[in-house]
Order: C-alpha cells, then structure tokens, then sequence
C-alpha cells in the first residue's frame, strides 16, 4: 500500500520539522542574549541610521535580538515594554514561540516572496481565513504588502465599477497611507504638502460626541455632497475607529446611517480596518459594530503581517486593474494565517473574547491613574487592544513631551491625532497582567517627570 502524500501546509505541524525550527529558535536566543552593542558603537550606530534616512529616528532606538511577550530588546541590550507594537504589527508580541516556529518553517522553504503569477498554499491559506470571517457579502480577497497597497487597489475597484464617477467621501482626521492619491484622501495637509492634488475628494464631519444630532449633521453633509455632484460620487471610505486621526469612534447608528444614505445613493462603502485589524473584538471592525450587511469592500494590514482587500463580487475588478509582483512575504502570510486561526482557537474573538476583555483591563488601570493624577490623564477613547488618553489637555508639545518621558521609562506609545493629541497604545493582543502592571508604573513614571519639568498640575 502506498503511502499518502503529506499536505505540504502541514509541514510547520510535522514533530521533525518543528524540532529542528525549535532548535534553530533556541540557538538564535542564546547567542543574541549575549550580543549588545556598546553605548558607543549602539549611539554610533543611531546616528549612522539618522544620516542615511536624512532625519533622526523619533525614538533612538534599534531594536535587537530576541524578545519576550509585550518586552522587546534593542541593539544596547536595554529592554523595553512595547506597547505600540510597530504602529499595530506585533499582534502577539515579540517572540512568540509559536509565531516563530512557523516564520521559522515559512522561511526554510523555497522562496522569501511569493507573487500573484507564482502563488504557493500560503496564499490560499491566508485568502481562505481572510474569507472566512468577513461574512456574507465579502467573498474575494487580493492580497498585497502595505495597508496603502490594499487602500490604493480598493480605490481603484470602486473607480473603475463606478466609472465616470470619480469623487471619494472620506471623514474629517481620517488617515488612509502614503501614496500621493491616499495623501490626499488622509486628512492631514502637512502629509500632503508639496504633492499635487486631484480635489476629488469631499469631507464629512466625523462623530463627536459633544454635538447634539452629530449623526444627523454628518447625514446633511454626505446628502449635499450627493446632491451637489449627482452620479459623480464613487464610493465613501470609514475608518470606525480612527487610528492616526486619534482613536476617535462612534456609535454603530452614526455609521449605519452613512452607510445606509451611501447604499441607497449606489455608492460604495468602504472601510479601512487596516489599523483596527483584529483589535476591536471581532477580526474586522465592522463586525464587531455590526455593520457586514452594508459593506461593499474592506481593507486590512498591519496586524495580518501583509496587506489584502476583501470585495463584494459586483467590485471584482478587470483584468490588469490590480496585479502587482508581490501578494506577501512567505513568512509573513505564514505568520498571519496562524495569528488568525489563534485568535479565533484561543478565544480572543467575539463579545466576551480576550481582545474585548483586555479593552476592560486596560480601562481600569486608566481609571486608577486617572485618579492619581486626574489632571495629567484625561479623556480615555479606543477599543479592545486600541486604547489611547489626553495627557495634560493634549497640546501636541506636552503630549510629545509625555511620549519621550515614557520611552526614556522603558515604555514605547506613540502619538495620534490633533487638538487634542493623544498617547496611543496598540497592545498585543495577549498582553498579560503584569506586563500591564508594568508599563502603567513607567507612564505614571513618566506623566510624574513631564509634570515635574513643564510646572504642570497633574
Ligand atoms: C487606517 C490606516 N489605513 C492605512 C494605513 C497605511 O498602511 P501602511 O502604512 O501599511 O501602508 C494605515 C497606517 O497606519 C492606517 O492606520
């Protein structure tokens, strides 16, 4: 009797592969544990990389060696809790031994790349799981390597089914990537300036809940927008949680009623979870708002270690529209395929799932440094592994300040939005107690020294 084949994408489960992936894993531990640049060679090393890129980096820091859960090591052998994850990358952390197995498994095979003409089982793979969970309406995936890659072929699919119309409603503080059309499409003129502009594209007032019929006004502005270039509107872009435009969201209602004026306009309704990937309870944002019966198409990055659009059938383009060499790094759609089967076997998904539940750990802790300090930690916004405060009443210097102070503590944030600025984290997604516990000494730590410096009550 012959033997079966075994199904290649069962590789990284075969007890022979994963031992000699554990071994090489434990190897690479062991020897970068005793590797650190000296201070010299590590502050030599920054300036060099500043010289190259033309700017300093914002934090000094290079990023070295193994890590361990929300803990990440640099080049100097300093270790620092991360909770901003690369902007959203490190769902899981550094050094998940899992996740590590299988990058490890993913990269000991043929190619690093793996491209549209050429796809391998981890393309499908992933495309399957990306499927899998996005509901009804959304039965194609393209997959592609930045979250602007995704946003760009999604614009160019609701252009091209929308032909001649031509006009993108976006809201106001909303972020959508670099490329010159995103640029313009991102709320943000300084990241557009210089750069050529189509004015194409038409704004709407994001949710705020200190206005009284907010929904109702956002409402008014897409109607006249509609009615101001009749069958010239394509489609309109929600980001249900703003990421760069600071972690600002809204009742599931406010976006029901855009989207809803969108559908019976007949323009597409596109949302951007590129940032809230995986991070809100459900895989996609607009599941856990419960919006999947209006969604035309949906573009995701960060967390999934590449980049894809997912698209209602009536959106799939023609052929040439969207190619491209690459549809994702071997490892990376490797590694995210994994962290979503993960999310979904280890209970993180879902209304009472560890993401949502870590959205309530992470909220109380605020809530008892905000009374330590009520005047240094103000209004809290986010959702689940997302979460963000005002420090100081978020003039964008203290804030900064605040974010410098923390990275000098041992802790990484970032910033997001304007007026007010806020101090972001993108948590991974198993984030334990005392890792929590941790970094919430080192920002009070830090709100403490910035008060001290600035002369601020706190
Ligand atoms: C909502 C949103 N869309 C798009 C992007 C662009 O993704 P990338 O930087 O991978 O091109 C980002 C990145 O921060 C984002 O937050």
């Amino acid at each position: 009797m012959t033997r079966a084949p075994r199904r290649p994408d069962a590789l990284r489960d075969s007890p022979r592969v994963r031992e000699a992936a554990a071994a090489l894993i434990e190897a690479v531990a062991e020897e970068s544990a005793e590797a650190a640049l000296s201070e010299p060679a590590y502050a030599r090393a920054l300036k060099e990389l500043g010289r190259l890129r033309g700017r300093p980096l914002f934090f000094p820091m290079l990023q070295a060696g193994t890590g361990r859960g929300a803990r990440v090591r640099l080049a100097d052998g300093r270790e620092v809790l991360d909770f901003i994850g690369g902007i959203g990358v490190y769902g899981f952390g550094h050094s998940d031994p899992d996740l590590l197995t299988t990058a490890v498994v993913a990269a000991a095979q043929d190619t690093v790349f793996q491209g549209h003409l050429q796809p391998g089982l981890e393309v499908l793979r992933l495309s399957r799981l990306l499927v899998k969970h996005a509901g009804p309406r959304l039965r194609h995936v393209w997959l592609s390597v930045s979250g602007a890659m995704a946003n760009e072929n999604a614009l160019k699919m609701i252009l091209q089914k929308h032909a001649p119309a031509d006009r993108l409603v976006v809201f106001e503080g909303g972020f959508a990537g670099r490329t010159i059309t995103l640029s313009e499409v991102t709320d943000r003129p300084a990241f557009r300036e210089g750069l050529p502009l189509r004015g194409n594209v038409l704004h709407v007032p994001f949710f705020d809940p200190a206005v009284p019929n907010a929904t109702e006004q956002s409402v008014r502005a897409l109607r006249a927008h509609l009615s101001r270039y009749p069958g010239q509107v394509a489609g309109m872009l929600f980001e249900l949680v703003q990421g760069e435009g600071g972690f600002r969201t809204a009742p599931p209602s406010f976006f029901r009623a855009l989207m809803e004026t969108c559908r019976e306009a007949g323009v597409a309704v596109w949302v951007d979870e590129v940032q809230t990937f995986a991070r809100t309870g459900e895989l996609y944002a607009y599941r856990t708002f419960e919006l999947e019966d209006l969604v035309d198409l949906a573009t995701v990055g960060k967390t999934l270690q590449g980049s894809a659009v997912l698209f209602h059938k009536a959106y799939n383009p023609k052929a040439g529209l969207v190619a491209g060499t690459y549809a994702g790094a071997t490892t990376g759609m490797a590694v995210g395929a994994r962290i979503l089967e993960r999310l979904e076997s280890e209970g993180y998904l879902g209304a009472e799932g560890r993401v949502a539940l870590l959205g309530g750990r992470v909220g109380r802790r605020f809530d008892a440094l905000a009374k330590r300090l009520p005047r240094a930690v103000g209004a809290r916004s986010g959702i689940g592994a997302m979460q963000a405060f005002v420090p100081f009443g978020g003039d964008a210097e203290t804030a900064t300040a605040v974010i410098r102070a923390a990275y000098d503590e041992g802790l990484l944030v970032f910033g997001a939005g304007r007026d007010p600025m806020k101090v972001r984290m993108l948590l991974p997604v198993n984030t334990t107690d005392e890792e929590l516990e941790s970094g919430f000494a080192l920002l009070e730590r830090a709100l403490v020294r910035v008060a001290e410096e600035r002369g601020l009550p706190c």
